[in-house]
């Protein structure tokens, strides 16, 4: 039997300091759910801004509030409706921002039907890199439900989608970000090539690794970046481009003024806070036809549900066949207590390459 209470990192009230307590209630599970002990969890770029700058509703609901949006770990309990996965199981989630999908804690309630069985090939560490960003890869890309913020690629399940974008330049800024590294291997999963990343030349082989056929260093200057591209790609249109770090003006600017005629561009934070607009209505003007998405690394809404339904079922072959590879992982000691230095670490920027990770059962 789980315990009735566990331990939780717990923001108290926006802006100070985390409290880790022992007292946090386990949520029973209801009939579809499944409880899961949660083994190794990752930090995310949004738990730092939250932590750091407080958030209010409809990110954060109130408070106390608890962070992690990625978890791995054992399921330990089930519904009696649940049938994909059983106790024991191995399984990946996605979380979210209530404290009761929040990962910074022992245990997780969460239904049965979005849990993702984790292949033998993985650790909990790996698998606990892939939720949110892989999440992120995909919503702006393949979410095509009513009102999915996305450029609606053909999926690679769908026919075509495997086919269709082959031998097309793709571009990914800030490929070495957790996302990014994902985006590059969709865009391999698809088809594009040229698959032309940006990023600090120290993570060039990795990406090299993983899909980027070509890596430019991400400091060149926009008039360097372009006459790269131009020669990497033959001239040819670039028909994809992806911002995956969202937060650079000039290299969101040179994504987009880079893009074919009809072509795609996709980003992880919204169009108006990469300054792109005038750009945006400058070629909305010439009828170019550019699509845009944005990515909300969420399942719950009703335009990404239907794709969930496609990653649950999947995910776990192309992490089994390594068709999709999760990130290198760098363990942080001290469980959830080592939680803050871990954000403030990417907050200063002092993450490159890797997904930082704790493992639960190391708390103090
Ligand atoms: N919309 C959503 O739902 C959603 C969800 C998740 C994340 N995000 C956003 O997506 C972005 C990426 O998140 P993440 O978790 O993948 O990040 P991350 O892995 O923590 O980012 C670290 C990486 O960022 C790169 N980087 C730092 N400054 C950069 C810049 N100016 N240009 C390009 N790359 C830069 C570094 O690259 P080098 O070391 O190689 O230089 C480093 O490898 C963040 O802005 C995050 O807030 C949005």
């Amino acid at each position: 039997m789980a315990p009735t209470t566990q331990k939780a990192l717990v923001i108290p009230a926006a802006k100070a300091p985390f409290q880790l307590v022992a007292d946090w209630p386990v949520t029973k599970p209801g009939p579809s759910d499944v409880l899961i002990k949660l083994v190794s969890v990752a930090l995310n770029p949004v738990d730092a801004w939250i932590k750091e700058f407080g958030a209010g509703p409809p990110l954060v609901p109130g408070y106390p509030f608890i962070l992690g949006d990625d978890g791995a770990g054992v399921v330990e309990e089930v519904g009696p409706e649940v049938t994909n996965v059983a106790k024991g199981d191995r399984v990946l989630v996605v979380g979210g921002f209530n404290n009761d999908r929040a990962m910074f804690k022992e245990y997780l309630t969460h239904p049965a039907r979005e849990v993702v069985k984790i292949p033998d090939n993985l650790s909990f560490d790996q698998a606990a890199t892939i939720p949110l960003a892989f999440a992120t890869a995909v919503t702006p890309i393949w979410a095509s439900g009513e009102g999915a913020n996305s450029v609606r690629f053909t999926p690679p399940w769908e026919e075509g989608g495997r086919t269709k974008y082959a031998g097309k330049p793709a571009l990914v800024l800030g490929g070495s970000t957790s996302v990014g590294q994902f985006v590059i291997q969709l865009a391999r999963l698809q088809g594009f090539s040229p698959i032309i990343a940006t990023s600090s030349l120290r993570n060039a082989e990795f990406l090299k690794s993983i899909g980027a056929t070509d890596v430019l260093d991400r400091s060149l200057s926009p008039a360097d970046i372009k006459n790269a591209l131009s020669s990497l790609t033959g001239g040819k249109p670039i028909e994809y481009v992806y911002d995956a770090w969202g937060r650079d003006r000039e290299s969101a600017r040179v994504g987009y003024s880079v893009l074919a005629p009809g072509g795609a561009f996709a980003t992880v934070i919204p169009q108006e806070l990469t300054d792109i607009a005038d750009l945006v209505e400058e070629s909305e003007k010439k009828g170019e036809g550019r699509r845009i998405g944005q990515a909300w690394a969420t399942y719950d809404t009703p335009g990404n549900k239907e794709l969930g339904e496609e990653i649950y079922k999947r995910l776990t072959g192309w992490l089994e066949t390594g068709a999709i590879v999760p990130n290198r992982v760098e363990v942080l000691p001290n469980g959830l207590a080592g939680v803050e230095t871990g954000l403030q670490r990417m907050f200063k920027g002092q993450v490159s390459g890797v997904k930082l990770v704790v493992h639960i059962s190391e708390t103090p």
